[in-house]
């Protein structure tokens, strides 16, 4: 029987609380779940693709049916590629839905195969982003609430490392 596989892409810059509690729910809903993060994104990121990988393969370590991998270039292009059809996107807030509604349109028109679902964020991390985690860190703010714990040093080391 065929396997009922999804991606979940993303820049992950960093992992927060939010991007967990959509993998772990994405996680119970796919026999496996593949957890792509863009390695050459127009957005510059702080942390370089294998901190980012690196920290989500530890985040993800107890989930046997996740496996996390890099991706470069279309995320439509990629899904055709290792053969899957459902991509997971998480929304945040209406202010959301219109980056994600293209997105999703775009990625539809190029790989005609490709559909995606989206899952509401959990409601306490709403207003969570990488860039808020990224700010109060490098200001010395505590992040314990909003980054897996297993991550939280990495983070912290990173954006208190002054270069
Ligand atoms: N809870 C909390 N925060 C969340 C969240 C959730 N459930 N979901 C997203 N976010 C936040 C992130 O923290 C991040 O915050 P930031 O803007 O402060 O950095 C932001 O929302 C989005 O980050 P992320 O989910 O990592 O995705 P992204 O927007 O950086 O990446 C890709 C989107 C990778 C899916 C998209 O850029 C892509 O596919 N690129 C490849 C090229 C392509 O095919 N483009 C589409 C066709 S043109």
């Amino acid at each position: 029987m065929k396997q009922k596989n999804a991606i979940y892409p993303g820049s992950f810059d960093p992992i927060t609380k939010g991007h967990m509690d959509i993998i772990k729910r994405s996680a119970k809903m796919f026999d496996k779940l593949y957890v792509a993060v863009l390695t050459n994104s127009s957005k510059s990121c702080c942390f370089t693709i294998e901190e980012r990988m690196e920290m989500m393969r530890k985040c993800t370590s107890d989930m046997q049916n996740v496996e996390v991998c890099t991706f470069s270039g279309l995320l439509a292009e990629y899904a055709k590629k290792i053969d899957v059809v459902t991509s997971i996107r998480g929304l945040r807030a209406v202010t959301d839905f219109e980056y994600e509604f293209q997105m999703a349109l775009t990625n539809k028109k190029i790989n005609k195969e490709l559909e995606t679902i989206f899952l509401t964020t959990n409601s306490k991390y709403m207003y969570l982003s990488s860039s808020i985690v990224k700010e109060i860190a490098r200001n010395g703010g505590d992040i314990s609430d909003f980054v897996p714990s297993v991550v939280l040093d990495d983070i912290k080391n990173r954006l208190q490392r002054k270069d």
